[in-house]
């Protein structure tokens, strides 16, 4: 058995992954308890999961994984409350069935916005209520930042913006704070945080939030980054950006794909990709590992989006992007659970 990475960065933060229910049993299950100290739903606490219909919660896949953590003692991450993607049809709709987006009634379009902002309420509040002794960081909003939006702030123009503006975000934190108390840590999630203009259309989002007296305790930054991109001093000017303003941040969903954007061409099979790779890859996990030692005491939690290169949303998009036919290799243990260079690295 090969030292554990959790162990080695005690000091530092805590090492997560992203699972799916699937991954608690077998050699994920394995690599999981040796390895890491917290864990993260890849999908089924999200919205279209835990509240696919009005007022019908289904918890059964993320009490799974909230009983695996348990068990383990293992912190959790909640991912995610509110999000633009993976959420079902029904918060959108009005009284009658008909599309909020669509309403040009002005007095309709308020009481639209006063319904949608109880939905809002009552699906983070059941949650919290649920599960506030379980959950250690809660993603309370995701990907609210669109740097190709048309408004000049950047704000995502989701149904959730157009409907209800900023007040969806209010709305979910203070909801979240108030049922989850002042122990529950309330982050901002999104992907691209090191990246100009995002960086700075998040920052002053969520200055201007924390001058409301929203209760935000810290940044998620999802960190789906490339072995060349972004670069380092990008990734250290943004910790220490929200740092700047008292928040903690998290890395939670690093992957460090080989690939650029799109990710094409990419390699086949898995045996198709040079040991080159794996060393060139291990270079860029030595470097940014050494980076988020050197800023641990504004980094309380760093978590992959997987847990080994057989399982992760990259080979999905490898496929999509050359013809159905395509891996990725993101992480430090292998396709089959081996160690790769990265894990040599940074257990260095
Ligand atoms: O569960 C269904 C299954 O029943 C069906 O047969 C199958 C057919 O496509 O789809 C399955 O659902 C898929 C789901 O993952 C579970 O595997 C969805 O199609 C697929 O779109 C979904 O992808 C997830 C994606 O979020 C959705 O946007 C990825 O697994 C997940 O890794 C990814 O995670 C996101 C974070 O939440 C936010 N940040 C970006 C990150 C990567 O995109």
């Amino acid at each position: 058995e090969v030292p554990s990475i959790s162990e080695r960065y005690d000091n530092s933060f805590t090492i997560g992954a992203a699972v799916e229910p699937y991954q608690l049993e077998g050699m994920n299950g394995e690599v999981l308890k040796r390895h890491y100290t917290s864990i993260v739903a890849e999908n089924v606490m999200k919205p279209i999961n835990i509240q696919p219909e009005e007022g019908k919660f289904n918890f059964k896949e993320a009490d799974k994984i909230v009983k695996f953590a348990k068990e383990n003692n293992m912190d959790l991450r909640f991912h995610t409350l509110i999000w633009h993607s993976q959420v079902p049809e029904w918060f959108f709709l009005d009284k009658n069935g008909n599309p909020m987006i669509e309403e040009t009634d002005p007095k309709q379009r308020e009481k639209n916005k006063k319904l949608l902002l109880k939905r809002v309420e009552k699906h983070v509040k059941t949650i919290v209520k649920r599960y506030k002794n379980d959950v250690d960081a809660w993603d309370v909003v995701n990907e609210v930042i669109d740097e190709y939006a048309s408004n000049d702030k950047g704000l995502r123009e989701s149904p959730w913006y157009q409907i209800t503006g900023t007040d969806y975000i209010k709305v979910a934190f203070e909801t979240a704070r108030k049922y989850g108390g002042k122990d529950a840590k309330l982050y901002i999630n999104d992907y691209n945080t090191e990246v100009q203009p995002k960086r700075d259309l998040l920052y002053n989002l969520v200055k201007d939030l924390l001058e409301q007296g929203v209760p935000i305790d810290g940044v998620g930054h999802q960190a789906h980054i490339q072995i060349g991109w972004p670069s380092i001093q990008e990734i250290e000017d943004s910790i220490r950006l929200f740092a700047s303003l008292g928040l903690d941040n998290q890395i939670t969903e690093l992957d460090v794909s080989l690939y650029g954007w799109p990710p094409r061409p990419a390699y086949p099979t898995y045996e198709d990709i040079p040991e080159s790779e794996f060393e060139r890859q291990a270079v860029r996990y030595n470097a940014l590992f050494e980076l988020y030692v050197r800023l641990d005491s504004n980094i309380s939690n760093v978590t992959f989006w997987g847990i080994a290169d057989n399982h992760t949303w990259l080979n999905d998009r490898a496929e999509q992007y050359n013809d159905g036919v395509g891996v990725d290799a993101p992480f430090v243990f292998d396709n089959e659970y081996q160690v790769k260079p990265a894990y040599d690295v940074i257990m260095d």
